[in-house]
């Protein structure tokens, strides 16, 4: 049986560098494996201190929007993390066969020290809360972006250690999944779309909004009559996500023949790019007016992960002597 997770930083609005680097082998992965199981990871999200306001709403938003995606609740298990407190209990077992030396190589987390963050304990052990996230619910495969793979050796290193010291293979030892032949999709100035780079066109954008993005994409200054390469333009490197071989070439076509002018080829991204999300947007308008119907998903989800969570637990608790 092949179990896949995934979680989920409930950290903003989503855009479609977000969507095609994650969001849509998600929703794929669920159609391909035997137990497909998300969720969105609350507890990490308190490492850093949000406004408990904020969190609420981005959790639903997160939710809301993964839904409209495509993860299909009948597919995939899919829960707030901290409706599973058992992860808790878990990450304190594992926190005692975690040597501190292991945590402080972990680049995340110098990464912030070298900003200049003060650590809470929290973000120091972030690693084990993710360790105890997969190994509770003894996942194989953990599809992740790469900036999370130390995390996922963390993982492997702490169930090696775990099952060593109880000489026994109480934790299955995950593997990663990181899609490699994703692009990285380029933002409205042409370096890597993000958030922190305030350069991204948002998923599910009012229209006007996305609109006015795409038409701040940086351009050369070629003028109207000239002809252009598509092959080194961000417009056409966006558009080619939205459309198929045969439109692809068309528009390659109008570049190269002139008089087609860097406004034009935005207008025909921002068709493409409304046409492709209009289903999403759609299911989103319909799934926005039901939050009951969502929160009575994500219960659900728990109360399936909870399920497998408590007998994953028992034997750990077995093993270490806690009974
Ligand atoms: P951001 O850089 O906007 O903060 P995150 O780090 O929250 O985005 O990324 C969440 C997921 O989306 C990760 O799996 C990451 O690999 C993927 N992702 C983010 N931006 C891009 C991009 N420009 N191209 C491809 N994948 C991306
Ligand atoms: N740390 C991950 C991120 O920032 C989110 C996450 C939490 C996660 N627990 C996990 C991902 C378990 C995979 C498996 O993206």
């Amino acid at each position: 049986m092949k179990r896949v997770l995934t979680g989920i930083q409930p950290s903003g609005t989503l855009h479609i560098g977000n969507y095609f680097g994650a969001i849509s082998s998600i929703v794929k992965m669920q159609q391909e494996c035997d137990e497909s199981i998300v969720f969105i990871a609350d507890f990490h999200s308190l490492t850093v201190s949000p406004k408990p306001d904020e969190l609420r709403e981005r959790v639903k938003g997160v939710a809301l929007d993964f839904l409209s995606c495509g993860l299909d609740p009948e597919k995939s298990i899919f829960f707030r993390q901290s409706d599973v407190p058992a992860v808790c209990e878990l990450m304190w077992i594992l926190n005692c066969v975690t040597g501190v030396g292991l945590l402080e190589r972990a680049h995340s987390y110098k990464d912030k020290i070298a900003k200049g963050f003060a650590p809470n304990n929290g973000l120091f052990s972030y690693p084990v809360l993710m360790a105890a996230d997969i190994l509770l619910y003894h996942a194989n495969l953990v599809p992740v972006g790469k900036d999370q793979k130390q995390h996922l050796e963390i993982t492997r290193d702490i169930a090696i250690r775990f099952n060593q010291e109880h000489n026994a293979e109480i934790l299955t030892v995950p593997e990663p999944y990181i899609e490699t032949n994703v692009a990285v999709i380029p933002g409205t100035d042409g370096q890597k779309m993000s958030k922190s780079y305030n350069n991204t066109i948002e998923i599910f954008a009012d229209p006007k909004a996305a609109r006015k993005k795409i038409m701040s994409i940086q351009t050369d200054s070629k003028g109207l009559e000239e002809p252009k390469d598509p092959d080194t333009c961000n417009i056409f490197a966006l558009y080619k996500l939205f459309s198929t071989p045969e439109q692809q070439a068309e528009l390659a076509a109008k570049y190269r023949a002139g008089n087609f002018g860097y406004g034009h080829a935005k207008q025909a991204l921002f068709e493409a790019y409304m046409d492709f999300f209009a289903p999403m947007r759609q299911r989103r308008e319909e799934l926005k007016a039901k939050p009951e119907y969502i929160e009575e998903i994500l219960r659900n989800g728990a109360k399936r992960a909870n399920a497998i969570a408590q007998e994953s637990l028992e034997q750990v608790r077995k093993a270490v002597g806690l009974r």
